[in-house]
């Protein structure tokens, strides 16, 4: 191979930029050249590219966001479109994608393997941390981490008013960022969309804390819960409790900022690995990290099967120890 792909596509999530920095510098050290595609697929259908080399991912590793750009791209669907897209690709020179983002993104990579011959590798980039064969995903610490300061603040002023707080947290159907900010942020209680029936008892207990004269309450709630959110779940349960009470969306704020440690670091593990992966002649894998290890995960499997359901056992921690 002489010359590799790379795209970062789906929801931008932070240390994106460290795995296109890791993937670039590996390409560089076994004298293969990187074509950036703009704007994920969009840009790989397009022939839209950047050429990047060690000194164009310099003084990336610590910014948010994805300096090539990022889109959801519908049009990747159709089988004609991939078809084209990836015989556009070999006249151009290049050999093999590296693909930066979540299952759906995956879902491409894999048809464009499997339809046109394309060696492909997947690195998670997703805040959601809901795609199977990886502990986490690059972005979700950083946005847990985010979201987690922002509740900091309100209990600020949830202490002093003696207003509860409802803090709805992004996720689409995942209660990961929400559990984990919950049990973190030391919150009163959580509502996610895997558990059902949550609400009577979040109810029950927050009069409990109410009676036991605690001031500051802060329920998160994921946006994908079947109640409808923080608006609609603060109205259940203000309503229940005659107790005055906010509503926070955080949204897109958690999908941005400078990534944690932790996120760099998976990142530019998993940015590396997908290199040396296609570059030993291996396709069709995606970098995961399991139990501390970068390890290579079928993206056959990935796409075919769920994230398995998050850690449920924080929601009963987070009750247990709300005071
Ligand atoms: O998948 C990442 C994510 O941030 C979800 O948590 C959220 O539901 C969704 O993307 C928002 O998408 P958009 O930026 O397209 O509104």
């Amino acid at each position: 191979m002489k010359r590799l792909g790379i795209l970062t596509s789906g929801g931008d999530a932070p240390g994106m930029n460290a795995a296109v920095r890791a993937a670039v510098r590996t390409a560089t050290l076994h004298g293969v050249a990187m074509t950036g595609y703009i704007d994920g697929f969009s840009g790989y259908v397009a022939d839209e590219v950047v050429e990047l080399d060690d000194r164009a991912v310099g003084n990336i590793i610590q910014r948010g966001g994805t300096m090539i750009g990022t889109s959801r791209c519908p049009e990747f669907m159709d089988p004609a479109v991939r078809k084209a897209s990836a015989a556009q690709m070999r006249e151009r020179g290049v050999d093999g994608l590296v693909v930066v983002g979540g299952d759906g993104s995956f879902r491409g990579a894999l048809a464009l393997q499997d339809e046109c011959g394309v060696p492909v590798a997947g690195i998670t980039g997703t805040i959601d941390n809901d795609v199977y064969g990886t502990d986490e995903t690059v972005g979700f610490d950083t946005a847990v981490n985010t979201a987690l300061l922002a509740i900091d603040q309100i209990r600020d002023t949830s202490e002093s008013t003696g207003m509860m707080f409802f803090v709805e947290v992004m996720g689409r159907t995942s209660g990961e960022i929400a559990l984990h900010t919950a049990v973190a942020g030391g919150a009163a209680g959580v509502v996610v969309p895997e558990a059902s029936a949550e609400i009577e008892s979040l109810i029950g207990q927050l009069k409990g804390s109410f009676e036991r004269g605690k001031r500051s309450h802060i329920i998160v709630v994921s946006e994908g819960d079947e109640a409808g959110g923080a608006f609609a779940v603060g109205e259940i349960v203000g309503k229940a409790l005659g107790q005055p009470y906010r509503v926070v969306v955080l949204g897109h704020i958690q999908r941005g900022g400078r990534p944690t440690m932790r996120d760099r670091l998976i990142a530019s593990e998993a940015g590396a690995r997908a290199v040396e992966g296609l570059l030993a002649g291996r396709s069709g894998f995606m970098v995961g990290r399991q139990r501390g290890e970068a390890v290579e995960v079928p993206l056959r499997d990935v796409v075919a099967q769920q994230h398995p359901p998050p850690a449920l056992h924080l929601l009963a921690l987070a009750q247990q120890l709300s005071g």
